[in-house]
């Protein structure tokens, strides 16, 4: 198992990677305004992961699928589609440079924190263009927010770096390379300014609880040991930096959509 798969932190995953019902719903009604689900009914949704956005998506009358390639994420997600019984959200196993389904079969498809985990992410563009029909869209989500501080994360990777770590480039970082790439593919791209938006506070404790655990992949591409010594240098930073552990600190959440479209 590759270092950054999900597999080892799928139970953890959803806790830390908040959205905002509201926020997402307001986003979500302004999406479906452009693009209705009775002409784009069909809707990819690539590294579904838990279902995070899929389920908020079916909610908006769109009918989903979603694909990824770990095994435990997919197996959070059904956990949760039982719960909730939505039967226009299904999931299967699949690498989104191989994806198994016809050309044009999708009206829209859209991707959350995906790109960088993967190294062909261009050929996953690629598929993604395939499977979607000409006249569709691409929509490249982006959240932020969550049960970290951004301070203690650059502290880390800061350590890291001091022990001689640095994290490995996986994917596409930047989000104007990959738009870049889909323009390049004959889509035409639109960048979009509107952020839909939350403010959450988050404790000094919970942030490093959630580290500790290796729940974010730049905990993980070092080795254990080496982790273990950047938390006990992390709880020492933060003490002095950002008081006691039950001290909170403002964290912006924030969910946006850059739009690419199928030529017809
Ligand atoms: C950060 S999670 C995002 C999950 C979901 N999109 C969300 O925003 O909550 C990244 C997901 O991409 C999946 N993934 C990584 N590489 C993949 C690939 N080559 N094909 C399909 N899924 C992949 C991971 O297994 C994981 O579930």
């Amino acid at each position: 198992m590759p270092w950054y798969s999900f597999d080892p932190i799928a139970d953890t995953y959803d806790a830390t990677r908040t959205l905002d019902v509201r926020a997402i719903d307001r986003a979500l009604t302004a999406l479906t305004r452009e693009f209705p689900p009775h002409r784009f009914r069909e809707v990819l949704d690539v590294g579904i992961g838990t279902g995070r956005l899929a389920f908020p998506f079916a909610r908006h009358g769109y009918r989903v699928v979603g694909i990824d390639i770990s095994t435990r994420m997919l197996e959070r997600f059904r956990r949760r589609r039982a719960r909730r019984d939505r039967r226009a959200v299904g999931a299967l196993r699949a690498d989104a440079t191989r994806m198994p389904f016809r050309d044009g079969a999708f009206d829209m498809a859209y991707w959350v924190h995906v790109l960088h985990l993967v190294p062909q992410w261009r050929r996953a563009l690629d598929e993604a263009v395939r499977v979607t029909r000409p006249g569709g869209v691409l929509v490249y989500a982006r959240t932020e927010g969550g049960r970290d501080i951004d301070e203690l994360a650059a502290e880390y990777l800061r350590i890291l770096r001091s022990l001689g770590y640095r994290r490995p480039r996986l994917g596409a970082r930047r989000q104007e390379t990959v738009l870049r790439y889909l323009g390049s593919l004959g889509c035409e791209v639109e960048r979009r300014r509107v952020r839909w938006e939350w403010e959450e506070r988050v404790s000094v404790g919970e942030a490093l609880h959630y580290h500790s655990l290796r729940t974010y992949s730049m905990n993980r591409f070092a080795p254990l040991e080496v982790h273990r010594e950047a938390m006990r240098r992390l709880r020492t930073w933060a003490a002095r930096e950002l008081g006691p552990r039950n001290r909170r600190y403002p964290v912006m959440g924030a969910v946006a959509f850059d739009l690419a479209w199928i030529p017809r």
